[in-house]
């Protein structure tokens, strides 16, 4: 039976990722493709559906970006969002104009429930708005099907020829029942059954991977972080042996990880696969040895890594394909995400390419979000405490000593946090906060111990919620849990005199502690 396909077709917009993520919340296979495609290829997919996205530009102007009015044509459905929407209208003969204003936020809207597109939607609900230029005036055959106080068409429709056009965003959560409104569109108008899954994406991806790798050579540096580590399975299953991992184990990794990290993708491990642990931690802390700034200390650790990575992959020789582990929010914040445009750049994408010689890079994670990373990494065996492991920044523990980083802090830094961690989750709270770990200060003072003087470090804990970690807040982790770590890490950890929680939101402050 020939796949079920949607094809959402990239205009530059934001939230296009996010389209096709609903639809896959569908249980729909979806891809993406630039609005450049040439039309013929997309015929060749065959898609249930075609999906336009948001997009910066305004379709009237000069070199906008517009794809071929052949596509209204092809007989099946098409639903264009915001820009798409636009698109559509003047392609086919309406009106796209500048409003005075810009329509911007959560905003009421009055849809026509007797739409395929609004079955089952509330008749007066509220969408999110972003647009400027908006549809003066419809595209033949088409009729309103939705009005905000300063849109009169905020959607549309040409019910016999199946196209759609929605001005507002169904895909972002602040559209109350915009995820009703793409199923409608994605299972009722185009008829896709909803058969796809995860498991899909496995099976799909390891086919994709041994077509395109055959018998290469494929090279991954593995951090025992999440998407890494899904990353290597994935790849493992798919082209076994024909892979090799290198962890680099710099010294600066929390307590046991990486032994953790060899338990499972070492020998003894469950995954087919070339395993190498690089122990260089002396070679670290010598490097680091003196250094007190941190943007200092992260680019001697950044270099380090480089130059390891660098020696053990010439010791291999040459590899056919190096795997990034990247995700879908890294390309967003590289800027390398099919049409949108730069948000930041990230510190981990393209740093290791450069010193390895090899054909091409794989990237198999690069359209998923991190929870459905999370989803696959379970689909694949992967355990938990790795699946769900929080965010740990590459340059790992040498974030969290302030001032010079030295083997003796790194252990109580790493003692302090196992403690942390351990109390977190007998509180239950491992998986409602979105990162907690313990940091060392670089202050020293005055304490008493029994009947002794004292004049020891003072760790700091941290943890925070946040949904993007761009802004976050300091959690309210109880007081008694705070209490008890505070007790076992004086107790238990030599040096420490002092124990402290940092209430700093980001911004001020930073998640990190460095
Ligand atoms: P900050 O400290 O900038 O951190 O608020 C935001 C998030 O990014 C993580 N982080 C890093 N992750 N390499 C990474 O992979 C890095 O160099 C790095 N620095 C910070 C941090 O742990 C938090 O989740």
């Amino acid at each position: 039976m020939e796949k079920e396909l949607v094809v959402v077709i990239d205009f530059g917009g934001q939230y296009n990722q996010l389209v096709a993520r609903r639809v896959r919340e569908c249980n729909v296979y979806c891809e993406i493709y630039s609005y450049k495609t040439d039309l013929s290829k997309i015929k060749e997919m065959r898609p249930k559906g075609i999906i336009l996205t948001g997009g910066p530009s305004s379709c009237y102007e000069e070199g906008a970006a517009v794809c071929s009015p052949e596509l209204f044509a092809m007989g099946i459905p098409v639903l264009g969002l915001c820009y798409g929407a636009q698109v559509m209208s003047f392609l086919l003969g309406g009106d796209v104009a500048r409003a005075k204003v810009r329509e911007y936020g959560k905003t009421d809207v009055d849809v026509d429930t007797s739409s395929r597109l609004f079955e089952g939607v509330s008749p007066h609900t509220v969408c999110w708005m972003s647009h400027f230029d908006y549809i003066a005036r419809m595209a033949p055959g088409f009729r309103a099907v939705a009005a905000t106080e300063n849109c009169p068409v905020a959607a549309a429709e040409c019910a016999e020829k199946q196209l759609y056009a929605i001005q507002f965003h169904p895909e972002v959560l602040h559209t109350a029942e915009g995820a009703k409104m793409l199923y409608n569109f994605v299972r009722n108008i185009c008829g896709c059954s909803g058969d796809w899954r995860m498991d899909s994406f496995v099976e799909e991806s390891i086919k994709g991977i041994r077509e395109k790798v055959g018998k290469g050579k494929v090279l991954c540096a593995l951090s025992g972080g999440v998407d890494s580590s899904v990353a290597a399975v994935l790849l493992s299953k798919a082209v076994g042996d024909q892979l090799t991992c290198v962890f680099v184990d710099h010294g600066l990794l929390r307590k046991n990880e990486g032994d953790e990290v060899e338990a499972v993708f070492g020998p003894e491990g469950n995954y087919k696969l070339n395993f190498i642990r690089v122990n260089v931690q002396n070679r670290f802390y010598d490097k680091l040895a003196g250094a007190q700034e941190p943007e200092k200390k992260r680019k001697i650790i950044g270099e380090e890594f480089i130059r390891v990575f660098e020696e053990e992959a010439k010791k291999i020789g040459s590899v056919d394909f190096l795997v990034q582990g990247t995700i879908y929010p890294d390309v967003v914040e590289s800027g390398l995400g099919g049409e949108s445009v730069v948000i930041k750049s990230h510190h981990n994408v393209g740093a290791l390419p450069d010193c390895v010689d090899f054909k091409e890079i794989l990237e198999p994670l690069r359209d998923l979000f991190k929870d459905e990373v999370r989803k696959v990494g379970l689909e694949l065996g992967i355990p938990e405490h790795l699946v769900f492991r929080q965010p740990f920044p590459g340059p790992g523990l040498g974030v969290r000593i302030i001032g010079e980083v030295t083997s003796e802090k790194v252990k109580i830094v790493q003692d302090a946090d196992a403690i942390y961690r351990e109390e977190i989750a007998n509180a239950g709270l491992d998986r409602e906060l979105n990162q907690y770990f313990a940091a060392l200060t670089n202050m020293r003072s005055v304490g008493v111990m029994g009947d002794e003087r004292t004049y020891d470090y003072a760790v700091a804990l941290r943890a925070v919620n946040t949904v993007d970690f761009m802004t976050a807040e300091a959690a309210q982790v109880p007081w008694e849990v705070l209490q008890k770590v505070a007790g076992r890490i004086i107790n238990e950890v030599s040096h420490v005199n002092r124990v402290m929680y940092d209430v700093t939101s980001k911004p001020p402050g930073t998640i990190e502690f460095e």
